[in-house]
C-alpha cells in the first residue's frame, strides 16, 4: 500500500476538539480543494455556511435543538432523555471552532417534465454534495485537523434555513463540525472487500 491509500485510510471522525482557533487561511484552503470534488455536469452544486463565532453557531444549535426536542418528545421519550439529547447535540455544536453547513443548491440542476428524471437529476445533485463533503473532510484531515459529518440539518432543513438566512434553494444536507482534534477515535472496523463487492 503505498503513502496515498495509508492517508486516505488514515482519516477518522473526529468529535472532540481543542479551543484552538482554525486558522481562515487553512479553512478557505480546505473548502477550495472540496471544490475539486467530482460534479454532475459539472454543475458544483455545493454550497458551504461557514459559521465560525459563537453567536452564528448558538443560532443554529438553539433552532436545531428545537426541533430535536419537538421530534424527541413526539418519540415518547422522557423529558429528562430529551434534555439530556438535546443538550449534548448543543454542545457538540458550541464545542466546534468551526461548523460548516453543506448544502445543495437544487437549482443548479436541469429541469425536467417527468418525475423519474427529474429525481435522477436530483440525486445526481445530491451525491455531487456529498462527494465535496467527503473531500472537505479529506482536505482537514490532510491539515492535521480533525471533522465529523453530522447529519441533523436534514432533519430540520426549514429551522436552519431561517436561522441562518440561507436562501431557499439552498437544501442543507449535513452540518460538518472542523477543529484542532483533542481526541482522535480508533479505526472503525470495515466489512471485507469480498462482502460488499461481486466480481462478473
Ligand atoms: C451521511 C453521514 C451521516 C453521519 N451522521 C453522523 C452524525 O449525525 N453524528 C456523528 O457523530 N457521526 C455521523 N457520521 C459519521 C459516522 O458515524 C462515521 O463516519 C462512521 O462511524 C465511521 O467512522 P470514521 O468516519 O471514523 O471512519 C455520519 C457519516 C455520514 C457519511
Amino acid at each position: 500500500m503505498n503513502e496515498a491509500h495509508r492517508f486516505l485510510r488514515s482519516r477518522r471522525s473526529v468529535r472532540r476538539f481543542t479551543s484552538q482557533p482554525v486558522a481562515r487561511d487553512t479553512l478557505f484552503c480546505i473548502l477550495e480543494t472540496a471544490t475539486y470534488a467530482p460534479s454532475a455536469h459539472h454543475r458544483q452544486h455545493w454550497r458551504f455556511v461557514v459559521l465560525e463565532t459563537s453567536e452564528a453557531k448558538t443560532r443554529l444549535a438553539d433552532a436545531m435543538g428545537a426541533e430535536f426536542e419537538r421530534d424527541l418528545t413526539d418519540d415518547g421519550l422522557n423529558l429528562a432523555d430529551v434534555h439530556a439529547q438535546v443538550a449534548r447535540s448543543r454542545n457538540r455544536i458550541l464545542g466546534a471552532p468551526v461548523a460548516i453547513v453543506l448544502c445543495f443548491d437544487s437549482s443548479a440542476g436541469d429541469d425536467y417534465a417527468d418525475e423519474t428524471r427529474q429525481r435522477a437529476e436530483w440525486l445526481m445533485g445530491a451525491q455531487s454534495v456529498a462527494l465535496a463533503g467527503l473531500q472537505f473532510l479529506q482536505a482537514v484531515h490532510a491539515e492535521d485537523l480533525g471533522g465529523v459529518w453530522t447529519c441533523g440539518p436534514l432533519f430540520a432543513p426549514e429551522a436552519v434555513r431561517r436561522a441562518l438566512k440561507i436562501p431557499s434553494r439552498w437544501e442543507p444536507q449535513a452540518l460538518i463540525l472542523i477543529g484542532h482534534p483533542a481526541q482522535i477515535p480508533a479505526p472503525r472496523p470495515r466489512k471485507p472487500v469480498e462482502e460488499v463487492t461481486v466480481f462478473l
